[in-house]
């Protein structure tokens, strides 16, 4: 393989449009993980300079590369039932989420969902929690940049090792097993129907959204964010929450700004005001 070299320069074109295009703020030090992270993609595309690669980035009008090029240079790294201490808190918080619907229907935003594994513990979690769960009308809106995150989600097949360190009665009541594949689990088809996962680039893209959610959860998604976009995203989610709802962040996540509109509760959960 042809090692390219990245300069400075070049650099700066990376720099400004990746923030102008998501919203992630590469600092200098980053110059070098993109030169060896993007490497290897240079000379599949069979390209002699970081130039062109810009120029193709820029050329790409469904943001497949623009895709890519973010999984490449962020982490997609996601688990089952993270952030042990907001799933504690969301059981306690449940009886007064059933106590305010007059109707029997939940929506949720799972905003930066990787390869699914978020939305599919909030519905193994609902599933183990309500006693009527079949009864009620769940869907859940799970969205990301990256298509190749999003393919895996859509599939919902996880390896043996991730899944089979969950409680026994969550691994037999929401995965089904192929005889044939002992290797991974599938999360049975009935919780995946409940999900809708979307491309959606959440700096760029516009809120579309018609109604309010009963929950957001936007894990581990703004480490990359400046303020500026932070604080616009925030912004946005919160015309989005009915008061007294939860906004779920990253636990090593939290708001300098928008006091007046989200309270913490701890753990990195902020309720509407
Ligand atoms: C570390 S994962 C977090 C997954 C999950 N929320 C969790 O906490 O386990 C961060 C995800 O955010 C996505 N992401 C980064 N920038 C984004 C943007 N501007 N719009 C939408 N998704 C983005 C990445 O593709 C990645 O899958």
């Amino acid at each position: 393989m042809q090692e390219i070299e990245l300069r400075p320069e070049e650099f700066a074109l990376f720099r400004t449009y990746i923030y102008e295009k998501v919203g992630i703020a590469l600092s200098d030090q980053k110059s070098t993980l993109i030169k060896g992270r993007l490497n290897k993609r240079l000379n599949q595309l069979n390209l002699q300079s970081f130039r062109d690669y810009y120029d193709y980035l820029l050329k790409d009008e469904n943001a497949e590369e623009l895709s890519l090029f973010v999984s490449a240079i962020a982490t997609n790294v996601t688990s089952f039932f993270r952030e042990g201490a907001q799933w504690k808190w969301l059981e306690q918080y449940l009886p007064q989420l059933i106590r305010m619907k007059s109707e029997k229907k939940i929506r949720i935003w799972s905003a930066g969902c990787s390869s699914g594994e978020e939305p599919y513990t909030i519905l193994m979690f609902l599933e183990q929690h309500l006693h009527d769960f079949d009864t009620w009308d769940i869907k859940i809106l799970a969205t990301d940049i990256s298509t190749k995150v999003l393919k895996h989600a859509i599939e919902g097949k996880y390896e043996a090792k991730g899944v089979e360190t969950l409680p026994s009665e969550i691994i037999k009541c929401s995965f089904e097993r192929n005889k044939n594949a002992q290797s991974y689990y599938q999360i049975k088809s009935s919780l995946r129907e409940k999900v809708l996962f979307r491309k959606y680039n959440l700096v760029t893209d516009p809120f579309f959204f018609k109604n309010k959610f009963d929950m957001i959860f936007c894990r581990n998604v703004m480490i990359y964010f400046d303020d500026v976009t932070r604080h616009d995203l925030i912004g946005r989610f919160t015309t989005l929450l009915p008061k007294g709802s939860p906004l779920f962040l990253g636990s090593s996540e939290s708001l300098t700004s928008h006091r007046e509109s989200l309270k913490l509760l701890g753990s990195s959960i902020y309720q509407r005001l």
